[in-house]
């Protein structure tokens, strides 16, 4: 039915993207990873023979694998183009996760030095190749949507209201991509290009598996400051389930309702969990 570019499709919540989508067999999906022979070899043991699925090679970083990577894609699909453009793929740092702000400094300085060009290279440089390579692509497909997977922790009211002191670079970092998905939005919007920030809320996709006595401490500041904001929060969706909601959320948004170049929650507004 439709056809879907989506980066980051090596693990967590892209490869579930992948799986759930694929599973109706008349949709095309588009797979971009670094390592692609490692992502078929999972894709094929995971989802069995499914030839509605591509995996390419792209990192994020290298403007030339995504322009070729953009180039392969036009021959897979074809004059359908690409309906959704998923920007998923992201350097989830963990370096920040688990210290207040206060904390990057001393020896800390040269990798928050390391991390934040990482970050902003990756997360918000990347996604501006991702998107101006692939639109043409987009612009040939039906629904014309690029959703830009963020998150809550680039909110200003979150970060003032619950006092997260945590994960400040990453945050940042997706804040910036923000900005430059209402740029994209504010540039296209009157071609019928819906650009949009969708946070996953919280998904469980296994990143604090080793963590520390002392990083679960940070975690746990954070989890108490979680429940307190959402009565409801238990922690951590299950990734399986997580997609459903997400993708309801970017099925229902449109310029018309005016979700261009607009930063939502899974739930479509400004509840972040
Ligand atoms: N899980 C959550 O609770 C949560 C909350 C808020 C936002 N998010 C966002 O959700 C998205 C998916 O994250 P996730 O939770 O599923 O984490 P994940 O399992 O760590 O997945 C991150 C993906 O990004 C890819 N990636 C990293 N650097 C890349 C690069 N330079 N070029 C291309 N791909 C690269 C990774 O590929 P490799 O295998 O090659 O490293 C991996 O496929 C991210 O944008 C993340 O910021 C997640």
């Amino acid at each position: 039915m439709s056809v879907y570019v989506i980066t980051g499709v090596s693990k967590g919540i892209g490869f579930e993207f992948v799986k759930q989508i694929s599973e109706d067999g008349k949709n095309l999906v588009v797979g971009l990873v670094r390592d692609n022979a490692a992502t078929e070899k999972k894709v094929a043991a995971e989802l069995g023979d499914r030839s509605n699925v591509h995996i390419l090679h792209a990192d994020l970083t290298s403007y030339a694998s995504l322009n070729k990577a953009a180039a392969d894609t036009a021959n897979i699909v074809g004059e359908r183009g690409v309906d959704y453009l998923v920007a998923n793929g992201a350097f989830p740092s963990l370096f920040d996760a688990y210290d207040p702000i206060g904390a990057l400094k001393g020896d800390k300085v040269e990798e928050l030095e390391d991390v934040s060009s990482k970050l902003f290279r990756t997360n918000v440089v990347g996604n501006i190749h991702l998107f101006n390579l692939f639109l043409p692509l987009v612009m040939k497909g039906k629904v014309k949507k690029v959703i830009a997977i963020s998150s809550g922790h680039a909110d200003l009211d979150f970060i003032n209201d619950l006092e997260i002191e945590t994960s400040a670079l990453y945050a940042a970092s997706k804040a910036a991509m923000n900005v430059i998905v209402a740029k994209f939005n504010a540039q296209y919007k009157k071609d019928g290009v819906l650009f949009m920030s969708l946070s996953p809320g919280a998904v469980e996709v296994g990143h604090f598996a080793n963590v520390t006595p002392e990083q679960m401490q940070g975690l746990m500041g954070s989890m108490g400051k979680f429940s307190a904001y959402a009565p409801g929060f238990k922690g951590p969706t299950p990734v399986d389930e997580a997609i459903p909601i997400i993708r309801s959320t970017w099925e229902k948004a449109s310029i018309d309702g005016g979700y261009g170049g607009a930063f939502v929650s899974h739930f479509g507004n400004k509840q972040w969990l």
